[in-house]
């Protein structure tokens, strides 16, 4: 079988190999098929002079080459266009991106010196997966240097109308530059559609088809089980002192809808003050993208929401909110998921949401907890048993999670266990093998 080539800006090899914090790293780790594989993508190591390093291979299963980058040119590629630019405007949120031609210009210089280092690694035979919107045009580029390799590229991330992703300037070309793929894989049904769209608008084709991304289920559900027993779970579980357990794990990002969500719960323990007192909300967001100014505004302003809600609303012996924005090991999060009896995933925007999948494969089977999912997450086209909220209302999420509170067992179970099945269906592995199953047999139908 041919060898698969996988490049992504972020590779797991760059920081805690364990424990990467972020849907992208996740989900292909737990897909890495059992042909053989080059993993490529940035070290998280910057050079002071202009040009990237040389690959550097780490041989194994998979096997990582990793390049360093040089420190501008990244910081306008990484900060600037692709989480400045792309990103908010990918998350349909025009008004927070911000756009400078030094900064595209980087974006291509950088996609080229992956390129550029890529290429002579390529075998004749090799098949070339390219992940996410940092590098859009690294198929365009490496054709540029004479690859000739079958192409495929997944956003991980939504795409918005049309119009929307209209406003950016040079979006035309950034479009086009699809064009060089034998298959564009998206998140949902209605990212297909958008992005098709977009792509016709300017008179480009390419293949666009969903491909919904999940988790390793067998394996989470493991890690939650035998994670009840590590000292992290059982030191919650004893700070708890018998109070239900509402969680959230994100990313510290503005898509996730973080400030709506604290509003939320706190308009739980105003509307509904039974709950005071018998609940603990446990928010873990790990910063991320700190240098990016909208990244380092919401920090201040969750700071001031979690200060004020504490204020408001603890006694003297109940801190109603504690919010933690380290990184856990992954086995800690997952005791965390299995002693949560409600999940709180309301990202204003999402592509899909790894973490409402892992919710799910973490709950014990004989008393399940309740997810309150956005409506707006790419998981809710799936996950359709959870409590669906506009994550903007906080007085939506605030009724969503007192019927969550108090909901019944039997009903519990039957939500838990439908969703259950589709988390176990749709898993990494499987995701992974149809989207390469298609792009070696473009005429095949998406399973
Ligand atoms: P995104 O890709 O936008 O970050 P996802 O929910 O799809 O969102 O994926 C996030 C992944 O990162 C999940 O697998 C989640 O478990 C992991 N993760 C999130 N927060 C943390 C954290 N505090 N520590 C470790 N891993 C985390
Ligand atoms: O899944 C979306 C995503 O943006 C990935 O592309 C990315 O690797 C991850 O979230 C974490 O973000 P970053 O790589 O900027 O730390």
């Amino acid at each position: 079988m041919a060898r698969l080539v996988i490049v992504s800006n972020r590779v797991p090899a760059a920081r805690e190999r364990s424990q990467p914090a972020g849907g992208l790293t996740v989900a292909l780790k737990d897909a890495i098929l059992r042909r053989e594989t080059l993993w490529f993508g940035w070290s998280g190591h910057l050079t002071s002079g202009q040009t990237a390093s040389e690959p550097s291979i780490r041989p194994g299963h998979p096997t990582f080459a990793t390049i360093d980058l040089p420190q501008e040119a990244f910081r306008s590629f990484y900060e600037g266009f692709s989480n400045s630019t792309l990103w908010p405007l990918l998350h349909w949120r025009p008004g927070l991106a911000e756009f400078r031609r030094d900064e595209l210009d980087a974006y291509y210089a950088v996609n080229d010196m992956f390129a550029a280092a890529l290429a002579p690694l390529l075998r004749a035979d090799d098949v070339v997966w390219i992940h996410d919107y940092h590098l859009i045009p690294l198929g365009a580029a490496l054709q540029a240097r004479g690859a000739a390799q079958r192409l495929g590229f997944f956003l991980h991330v939504p795409f918005p109308p049309a119009p929307l992703f209209d406003t950016l300037p040079q979006a035309g070309q950034l479009l086009k530059a699809l064009g060089a793929y034998d298959l564009v894989g998206v998140q949902t049904r209605a990212d297909a559609t958008y992005l098709q769209t977009a792509v016709r608008s300017v008179g480009g084709s390419v293949p666009v088809a969903p491909f919904p991304v999940g988790i390793g289920a067998n394996a989470f559900e493991k890690l939650a089980r035998q994670a009840q027993a590590i000292k992290d779970t059982e030191r919650l579980h004893a700070s708890l002192a018998g109070r239900t357990l509402i969680l959230g794990v994100d990313r510290l990002d503005y898509s996730k809808g973080l400030p709506e969500r604290f509003r939320g719960y706190a308009q739980l323990l105003r509307r509904f003050p039974a709950h005071r007192n018998h609940v603990t909300f446990i928010q873990v967001a790990p910063v991320s993208r700190g240098n990016v100014a909208h990244y380092r505004a919401l920090r201040r302003e969750l700071d001031e929401l979690t200060g004020r809600i504490n204020g408001d609303l603890a006694e003297f012996n109940w801190t109603p909110l504690r919010y933690i924005t380290r990184s856990l090991p992954r086995a800690t999060l997952a005791g965390f998921h299995r002693l949560a009896r409600v999940a709180l995933v309301t990202p204003l925007r999402d592509g899909m949401n790894l973490v409402a999948k892992e919710f799910i494969a973490a709950q014990p089977p004989d008393d399940p907890g309740i997810e309150v999912l956005s409506r707006f997450a790419g998981a809710a086209e799936e996950l359709t048993d959870a409590l669906l909220v506009n994550p903007s209302d906080p007085d939506e999420i605030a009724g969503a999670l007192d019927a969550a509170l108090s909901m019944p067992l039997e009903e519990r179970k039957r939500r838990w266990e439908n969703m259950m099945q589709v988390v176990r269906r749709h898993s990494a592995r499987a995701w992974a093998e149809s989207f390469l199953e298609r792009l070696a047999d473009p005429g095949r139908q998406a399973a």
